[in-house]
């Protein structure tokens, strides 16, 4: 089974609201990790992942200004050209790279964490969240 990685708590993303994570992905040169930009959303009780990178032109999705949602938290949108993508496969349905997708990210909720799985990832080191916001990195399986 592979290993589940703790991000953070149900409740530190709203309903219908989206927020980003920096994490470090196991390898990169000298074994040091490389930093890895991801994207967890919620709508009610469900949680969606992908990796933070547009297919438009690569940007972080949450790079610019606006909403990263719509009002009844149906779809991700980039905050740079507006591109829409479906919660559940990633899947860009209008904005300037239609037909693409965001790369979706395992996620699976264990008593009350919102945690990610299929990946390897170094330890938490390169958060970039402030001190009392790093979430404790639990591996609860092999
Ligand atoms: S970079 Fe996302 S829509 Fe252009």
């Amino acid at each position: 089974m592979d290993e589940l990685y703790a991000i953070c708590r149900t409740f530190e993303i709203d309903d219908n609201d989206a927020r980003g994570f920096t994490l470090k992905k196991a390898g990169g040169e000298n074994g040091e990790g490389t930093p890895w930009s991801i994207m967890i959303s919620r709508k009610g009780s469900n949680y969606y992942a992908f990796e933070n990178a547009c297919p438009h032109q690569g940007k972080t999705i949450d790079g610019g200004g606006g909403e990263l949602m719509d009002d009844e938290g149906n779809f991700l949108v980039c905050r740079h050209h507006g591109a829409q993508f479906d919660l559940d496969t990633g899947h860009c349905f209008s904005g300037p790279c239609q037909g693409k997708a965001l790369t979706p990210i395992k996620v699976v909720v264990d008593d009350g964490d919102v945690c990610i799985t299929g990946v390897e990832l170094a330890e938490e080191d390169g958060l970039d969240l402030a001190d009392s916001d790093v979430p404790e990195v639990v591996i609860t399986g092999d």
